[in-house]
C-alpha cells in the first residue's frame, strides 16, 4: 500500500500558555521549557466529527479520488461524545462513505495501529483504497484545574487514504501493559443492580514514567525494526515521531545518534494530540512539499496502554 493523500484540521480557538496562566498556577516559563509547547488548538464550537470530516475531505481531495472509491474506513479515537454508533459511521455519514468502517481506541499510537491493520488487510487482498482518520479531542479528557496534565494536550484530526503499491516496508506493533500510567475513568448509565461505587476521573497520567517509556520504546521499536529490514538509520531521510512532549523527542534523537533536522515537529504550536498527531504532522509537512519520491520515512508513536508502534514506509 502507499499514501496518496493527506489532511488534517484544527480547531480555530488557539490558548496560548499565558492565557493558561490566566486561571492556572503555571506559566509559559514552566510549559514551554519542558514541554516544547508554546499554545495548542482547543475545541469551542467545533465537534471531533467536524474536524475528521475535514481531514478526510483535503486527504480525499488530494487522492483524486471520490468518497464511493474507499472500501475501508478506519478511524482511530480515544474519546467522543458518541458511545455509539462509532466515530466512523457518524463521519461515513457526514462524507458518503458506504464502505464498512471501524473504531480503534489504541491510545496515541493509534494511526501507527491503523496502518498496521489497512496494511494487513492488502495483504489479504481484501482492499483497494482504505481512508485512515486519526480525530482527537484530548482538551476534553483532562481536568482544567490540574496543571500537571491539561497543559499538555491540544485537539484536532488527521487523515490519509491509502491505494495499492508495495510503499510500507514494514510496521511493527508493541504492548507494554501498564495501566496505571496513564487512564481516566467515566461513568455509565447506572442501574438498580449497580453496588460497587463509581466516579468520573480526569485524565491522570505518571508523567516521568510515561517520558521513560516514551523513548525507550520509541528507540528500541524503531532500531529493531529498521534492523528487520535491513535499512540504516542513516538512510531514513524523515523520523515523524509522535509530538507528545519537544524533551521526549530531544532525548529520542540523541538516542538515535541522527541529525535533528530529520525529526520534524509541531509540538509547538500544537501540543499533545495523541493519535492525530502523526496524521496531522504527515499532512503538515507534506503540503509544504518536504517529502522527495523515494524517501525512506519512520512513523513511531506511543502512548496510554502502554502500547508503542513503528511503520517504515517509502514515499
Ligand atoms: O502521549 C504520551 C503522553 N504523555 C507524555 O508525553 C508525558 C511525558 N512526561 C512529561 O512530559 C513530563 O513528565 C511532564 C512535562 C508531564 C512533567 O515534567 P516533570 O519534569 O516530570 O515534572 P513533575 O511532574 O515531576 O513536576 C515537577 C514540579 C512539581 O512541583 P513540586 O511538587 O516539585 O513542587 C509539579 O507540581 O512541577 C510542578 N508542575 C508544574 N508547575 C507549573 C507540574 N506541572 C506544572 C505546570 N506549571 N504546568
Amino acid at each position: 500500500m502507499k499514501i496518496i493523500g493527506t489532511g488534517s484540521a484544527l480547531p480555530k480557538k488557539i490558548v496560548t500558555n499565558d492565557m493558561l496562566s490566566e486561571f492556572l498556577d503555571t506559566s509559559d516559563a514552566w510549559i514551554l521549557p519542558r514541554t516544547g509547547i508554546k499554545s495548542r488548538h482547543v475545541i469551542s464550537d467545533e465537534t471531533i466529527e467536524g474536524l475528521g470530516e475535514e481531514a478526510c475531505r483535503k486527504a480525499l481531495d488530494m487522492s483524486g479520488l471520490a468518497p464511493q472509491d474507499i472500501d475501508f474506513f478506519i478511524v482511530s479515537n480515544v474519546v467522543s461524545e458518541h458511545v455509539t454508533p462509532g466515530l466512523g459511521c457518524i463521519i461515513s455519514e457526514r462524507i458518503g462513505l458506504t464502505c464498512p468502517t471501524i473504531d480503534i481506541n489504541c491510545a496515541c499510537p493509534g494511526f501507527i495501529y491503523a496502518l498496521d491493520i489497512a496494511e494487513t488487510y492488502y495483504k489479504a487482498g481484501k482492499v483497494r483504497n482504505v481512508l485512515i482518520a486519526c480525530a482527537e479531542e484530548t482538551t476534553r479528557m483532562t481536568d482544567w484545574g490540574d496543571r500537571s496534565t491539561c497543559v499538555l494536550f491540544g485537539d484536532g484530526a488527521g487523515a490519509v487514504v491509502l491505494a495499492p503499491g508495495d510503499n510500507i516496508r514494514g510496521t511493527r506493533l508493541h504492548s507494554q501493559p501498564a495501566s496505571d500510567k496513564i487512564w481516566q475513568l467515566r461513568t455509565l448509565v447506572p442501574t438498580p443492580y449497580i453496588t460497587k461505587e463509581e466516579a468520573d476521573v480526569p485524565l491522570q497520567m505518571k508523567g516521568r514514567d510515561v517520558f521513560k517509556f516514551a523513548v525507550t520504546a520509541c528507540t528500541r521499536d524503531v532500531e529493531e525494526l529498521l534492523q528487520d529490514l535491513g535499512i540504516a538509520k542513516d538512510d531514513v531521510s524523515w523520523y515523524m515521531v509522535h509530538q507528545a512532549n519537544r524533551r521526549i523527542i530531544d532525548a529520542i534523537i540523541q538516542y538515535m545518534e541522527q541529525p535533528q533536522e530529520k525529526f520534524p515537529v509541531n509540538i509547538t504550536d500544537h501540543g499533545n494530540s495523541s493519535s492525530a498527531s502523526c496524521p496531522i504532522l504527515l499532512d503538515e509537512c507534506n503540503r509544504k512539499g518536504l517529502f522527495k519520491s523515494g524517501d525512506l520515512m519512520v512513523l513511531s508513536a506511543f502512548g496510554a496502554g502502554l502500547l508503542s508502534g513503528v511503520a517504515v514506509l517509502e514515499w
